[in-house]
């Protein structure tokens, strides 16, 4: 079997995948290393003759704190546009036929909220801290967060936290419906995410394919054009100096100061 470097594939219950994003000395920041192993090994389990649906997760403290703020900030416009940058994130929303659960603890920020939004059903823990803070980047978010936030929880309140950056709890995630559940304890989240992926694992795997499917059409309409549109308006940004400042000053520990170009 593949061995990876940043994520951890295990078989916890009969008919479960379990992936766990394993990069705990950047809070699971997503970079490009780590998003080419996540496609492989969930390309692995969809096609495996045992599997029935995947959990992915992170640690307590972090489901994923975004994209990986140090390997974009001296990206031009150019590069992210003529690579098409982070375009194989969506692999996870277009390829993978099975049942995906997300099981989000800790900060699942810009980059880690849009690839829980990505997944099938989101489970989080109550303390889990959901935000797109992007904005403080002098960015924008690149990988589905304006489209799948605002389709799940409303324009309003959409708008206001990703104009904002701020961020809301995993209580908040469930009451507003982007979360299925939260669950008092990060432990409880991901075993909670096994039972109901052990569960779904037990039925028809036709079955299952077909009602994921179908399902997914009543929210496919539109959105791919609108992803679309979002990553090529988030690569644009790459040709502004606020993005070089705001994260440039991440890196460095210090307040932005932004030029307004
Ligand atoms: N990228 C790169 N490194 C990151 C990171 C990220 N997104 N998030 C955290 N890290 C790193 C930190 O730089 C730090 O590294 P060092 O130990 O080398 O200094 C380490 O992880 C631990 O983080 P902190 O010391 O900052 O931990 P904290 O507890 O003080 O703060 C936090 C936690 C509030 C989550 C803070 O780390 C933070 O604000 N992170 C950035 C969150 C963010 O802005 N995410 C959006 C990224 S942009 C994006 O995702 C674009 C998109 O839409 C595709």
């Amino acid at each position: 079997s593949t061995t990876y470097e940043h994520i951890i594939v295990s078989n916890p219950k009969a008919g479960v995948g379990l992936v766990t994003v394993n990069r705990p000395k950047a809070l699971n920041a997503l970079f490009s290393p780590l998003i080419v192993e996540l496609n492989g090994a969930l390309k692995d389990l969809d096609s495996s003759k045992t599997i029935g649906a995947i959990v992915i997760t992170g640690n307590d403290r972090a489901f994923a704190a975004g994209a990986d703020i140090k390997e974009m900030k001296d990206l031009t416009f150019s590069a992210a546009y003529g690579d098409d940058f982070i375009e194989n994130w969506s692999d996870l929303t277009v390829r993978i036929k099975k049942p995906i659960i997300a099981a989000v603890r800790g900060y699942a920020l810009g980059g880690g909220c849009e690839l829980a939004m990505m997944a099938d059903i989101l489970y989080c823990s109550k303390s889990a801290t959901f935000g797109q803070p992007e904005i403080k980047l002098g960015t924008i978010p690149g990988a589905g967060g304006s489209q799948r936030l605002t389709r799940a929880i409303g324009k309003s309140r959409a708008m206001e936290l990703i104009l904002t950056g701020d961020t809301f709890d995993g209580q908040k995630a469930a009451e507003w419906g982007l979360a299925s559940k939260a669950f008092e304890t990060p432990q409880e989240c991901l075993d909670g995410a096994i039972e109901t992926a052990e569960k779904i694992a037990s039925y028809s795997k036709i079955a299952v394919k077909a009602a994921k499917e179908v399902v997914n059409k009543s929210q496919d309409q539109g959105i791919k054009e609108g992803v679309d549109f979002e990553r090529r308006v988030f690569h644009s940004l790459f040709g502004s100096k606020d993005q070089k400042i705001g994260m440039a000053a991440f890196a460095a520990k210090e307040k932005p100061k932004w030029s307004d170009e």
